[in-house]
């Protein structure tokens, strides 16, 4: 084989749709690949490895996936010896790998969220054998350490301290495919954060579908709480944030150790997902839209500057237009930082999906541009008040256009744009806010 032929066949493309969860499996996918020799390309025509990390929490994240694997089909002619390899929630669903299976033969493995350890192990067999692989764990696995992680930036890493969901909100289908609650050990986390910082990362953001129910199972006894001033103590490490936080298990000693660590960042994501004490009930969220209003009002008492980021579903089934102005009420009453906006998905085997008073697809766009009207004023109004103040910056990179443009965020997660130099990356400034575009802010570095 010529140089030029074996480096290609080197090289991989990994897409990926969904959540962080997701973000961080494919950033272990590449980590392995790395590791034997494998190099990252960004154009998957090259591509000698093509891997589909996939979302199922709403259709369109799977008509993606269908649309992008028909287009792989003419790569696959041109190249017999490409290797096409599906991964993440999807997968996970019932019937869902034997129907892509059948409509796409040209894939040649398949694989779940619980056993994406073992895809060095897949793809050699294939190579060797030649054979197709599906392999889906139906339940949760032991959780495996010492994966190696090829992470994207250099100044903050994502890091898993929980996997699974034992909620069972009547929309979801993660509990279904991430499987139970299991919470990694506080030592192998501890010991995880101690080696980014000794790589020169500062900041992490502690992973989890509801990290407030952290160490339930866990042979220490342990709370979340606990984890976070432990993590407080790593020297070296900066800012702290961590998600996703459910509203009916976030508690007083959370909100206490993020007032009195210092590493940890007043930034909270908070989904809401609806401000109607009907449809939360029928979510079977736990609260109601008054208890999340305390509680929000508990933690800006207790954490100043904090910032609120949320997710909302519009066009739950029966969800009157009562139901929708609760939640325009609730949004506008907590002016959230940004908050990611959603039009309900009905999906397979969920309780909402059975549940006969389905709301027209008219009715639910036009609730959803409604309220992302408001979430936008809300995030306007939040940006103009940071104007003339100064801030603590953790510059995380340059512009892509021009290396003398900076741009990092605020302990309260707010991203701002300033000149510097780029030997700035990966430190702590501060900046003073000239100006508030609509969803970034505009600063200049204070000697
Ligand atoms: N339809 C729309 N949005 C959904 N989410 C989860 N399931 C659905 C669904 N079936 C949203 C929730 C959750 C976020 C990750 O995705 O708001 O918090
Ligand atoms: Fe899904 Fe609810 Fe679990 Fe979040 S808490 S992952 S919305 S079931």
């Amino acid at each position: 084989m010529s140089l030029d032929r074996e480096i290609k066949s080197k090289l991989y493309f990994i897409e990926t749709w969904g959540c962080q969860m997701n973000e961080e499996d494919s950033e272990k996918l590449s980590g392995m690949l790395k590791t034997q020799g494998y190099t990252p390309t960004e154009n998957r025509d090259e591509a000698s490895i093509v891997i589909f990390n996939t979302c199922c929490v709403r259709e369109n994240a799977e008509n993606k996936v269908f649309g992008n694997l028909g287009m792989l089909k003419k790569q696959k002619e041109k190249n017999p010896d490409l290797i096409i390899a599906l991964c993440g929630c999807m997968m996970q669903q019932k019937g869902m790998a034997d129907e892509i299976l059948k409509r796409f033969p040209y894939v040649d493995i398949i694989f779940g969220t619980h056993n994406s350890y073992k895809f060095p192990e897949y793809l050699h067999r294939v190579q060797t054998d030649g054979v197709q692989i599906k392999e889906i764990f139906d339940k949760e696995a032991e959780i495996v350490e010492g994966v190696p992680i090829d992470r994207k930036s250099s100044v903050k890493a994502f890091v898993t301290i929980m996997y699974g969901c034992n909620n069972f909100c009547t929309y979801c289908v993660v509990p279904f495919v991430r499987g139970r609650e299991r919470s990694r050990k506080p030592e192998d986390i501890i010991k995880e954060i101690k080696e980014l910082v000794a790589q020169g990362y500062k900041e992490v953001t502690l992973l989890g579908q509801n990290v407030n129910s952290y160490g339930k199972g866990l042979e220490e006894e342990i709370s979340f709480a606990d984890l976070l001033r432990r993590i407080n103590e790593i020297d070296g490490l900066e800012r702290i944030r961590f998600m996703t936080s459910h509203p009916k298990d976030l508690n007083i000693e959370v909100i206490h150790a993020i007032r009195d660590c210092d590493k940890l960042c007043e930034q909270i994501h908070l989904p809401v997902q609806s401000g109607s004490d009907a449809i939360l009930k029928v979510m079977n969220r736990h609260y109601t839209k008054e208890y999340y209003l305390d509680l929000a009002k508990k933690i800006r008492e207790e954490i100043p500057d904090v910032t609120f980021t949320t997710d909302i579903i519009v066009g739950f089934p029966g969800e009157t237009e009562e139901d929708f102005l609760e939640t325009i009420d609730l949004v506008k009453k907590v002016q959230y930082d940004s908050a990611f906006t959603f039009i309900y998905s009905r999906r397979n085997h969920t309780p909402a999906d059975r549940m006969e008073n389905q709301i027209p697809d008219d009715i639910k766009h036009d609730r959803f541009n409604r309220l992302v009207e408001v979430v936008n004023e809300g995030i306007v109004a939040s940006n103009k008040a940071a104007e003339g103040k100064v801030y603590e910056v953790l510059v995380e990179g340059t512009s892509k256009n021009d290396e003398t443009k900076l741009t990092g965020r605020t302990r309260n997660g707010k991203l701002v744009n300033f000149d510097g130099c780029k030997e700035m990356i990966g430190k702590l400034v501060n900046v003073k806010i000239v100006e508030a575009k609509s969803f970034s802010l505009v600063g200049e570095i204070i000697k």
